[in-house]
């Protein structure tokens, strides 16, 4: 029988990568919270209406790439359930149905976890991916909306990355895109015959999305700019939060092209691009605001504005950085029994030294020392705890110091003091989780 494989498309995060993954989202969470943002956590699936309503029919995101699946109750009816493809819609429903909006004039909360989108895996694109992100609900203002862009610049450059480049847009608001719409299908409908399958589609029910099209790139080059559709408000609206961005000295390109994947954006939509990341592939991440999307899902109209970045993403280009982490031992001791009466006395010691909060193994294995040595220099131990029969009769232990390769007998009441003063414990007392 083959062994089970991992689902295409999914990865395995290994320990010794597990080390950089927490840097990168501890990095993001400190950057968040340095600006008031607080954690939340929402389930990892949702009733599908909710992105069905919230991302949009005519997106490749609802259309193509979902995990739904129907769950049938005891009482004969059923939901219909997606793993979640991105986190905003649900930030969103948890905030509202929370009422966290009642005591804070924005919400500003932070996120990071796993999403899933049935996309063709490649490099960058995974079915199994993870964001790390930030959503500021209840209030519509450009300052708001340069934060949250100053905050994903903030974390590329708390994780040393240079080469990103923020290209920014507006995309006006609903009147402004429904004038929008008219001057999309008039221009694309002579040419419908000549359009790509999906396009044909698209022009139906979302004419916009044609915009995203990589097949009728040509046409799409030719098509009206939104710009060309804005009101002097929504004019007004961007000029301020380039004028802001400007102040916090953030580098922007404009860039009327960009529409994101998804349909619940109105005035702001931005994207952070890396050159190291290929084609389709080259976003780090992306958002924008969603002033409309509470209504979509049922809730009183409420703004909203925030992003999401890519945690593959950020990996594959940090690759070979300096500023990665190293990997860090498993543990600093290690405690070996010889012989079965010493297995009692070593998992004692074990248990003490664990006890001040530092990190030990316990090898009562009844291989042989050579090998428990081996064993405890790939773990990355820096000191052994030997017990033996002589050490357990005579209350002692021998401390071996594995780096300096010296070794001493030291009364079992006093190993906490030698392992000090050998300065065995290289952390703080922390445990990195
Ligand atoms: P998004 O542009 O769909 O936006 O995704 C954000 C980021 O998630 C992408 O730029 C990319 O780094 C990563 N990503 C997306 N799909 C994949 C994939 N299949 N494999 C690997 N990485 C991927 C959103 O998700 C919005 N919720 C952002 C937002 C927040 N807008 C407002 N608030």
């Amino acid at each position: 029988m083959p062994p089970i494989q991992k689902p295409q498309g999914t990865d395995d995060i290994l320990p010794v990568q597990m080390p950089q993954w927490n840097w990168v989202l501890k990095n993001h969470a400190r950057v968040a919270q340095a600006h008031g943002y607080r954690p939340i956590q929402t389930p990892v699936f949702e009733d599908t209406a909710m992105f069905e309503r919230g991302i949009g029919a005519g997106t490749d995101v609802v259309d193509k790439e979902m995990y739904s699946f129907e769950m049938h109750d005891e009482k004969g009816g059923s939901t219909r359930l997606t793993l979640r493809p991105e986190g905003t819609p649900a930030t969103l429903r948890a905030v509202l149905s929370n009422h966290l909006d009642q005591d804070r004039h924005p919400v500003r909360v932070h996120y990071a976890g796993p999403m899933f989108r049935h996309d063709k895996p490649q490099k960058g694109r995974r079915r199994q991916f993870n964001q790390v992100g930030i959503e500021t609900i209840g209030e519509r203002a450009p300052s708001l909306d340069s934060e949250v862009i100053e905050i994903g610049w903030r974390f590329f450059q708390s994780l040393g990355m240079s080469g990103v480049s923020l290209q920014l847009n507006t995309l006006g608001s609903l009147d402004d895109r429904t004038t929008y719409r008219a001057a999309l299908i008039a221009y694309f409908t002579p040419m419908a015959e000549s359009l790509c399958e999906d396009c044909r589609r698209r022009l139906e029910i979302n004419p916009l999305r044609l915009l995203d099209c990589k097949t009728d790139a040509e046409a799409v080059a030719g098509a009206p700019q939104l710009t060309d559709s804005l009101s002097p408000e929504s004019t007004d609206y961007f000029a301020e939060v380039q004028r802001r961005l400007t102040d916090a000295e953030i580098p922007f390109t404009l860039n009327p092209r960009l529409v994101r994947g998804l349909d619940y954006y109105a005035h702001t939509a931005f994207e952070f691009w890396h050159t190291s990341l290929q084609g389709a592939q080259n976003a780090l991440g992306g958002g924008g605001r969603y002033d409309g999307l509470a209504e979509v899902l049922g809730f009183p109209a409420t703004p909203g504005v925030g992003y999401a970045i890519g945690v593959e993403r950020c990996l594959l280009v940090l690759e070979d950085s300096d500023a990665l982490p190293g990997g860090q031992p498993d543990a600093e001791v290690v405690v070996s029994s010889i012989g079965v009466a010493a297995v009692a006395a070593a998992a004692d010691v074990a248990r003490r030294l664990r006890g001040t909060g530092h990190r030990v193994v316990l090898d009562d294995s009844e291989r042989r020392l050579d090998k428990k040595i081996r064993n405890a220099d790939r773990i990355g131990a820096t000191i052994m705890v030997i017990i033996g029969d002589d050490e357990v009769r005579d209350g002692v232990a021998q401390v071996r110091n594995l780096e300096k390769r010296q070794q001493e007998r030291v009364p079992l009441g006093k190993i906490e003091d030698a392992l000090a003063e050998a300065n065995a414990f290289h952390n703080d007392g922390r445990i990195d989780l």
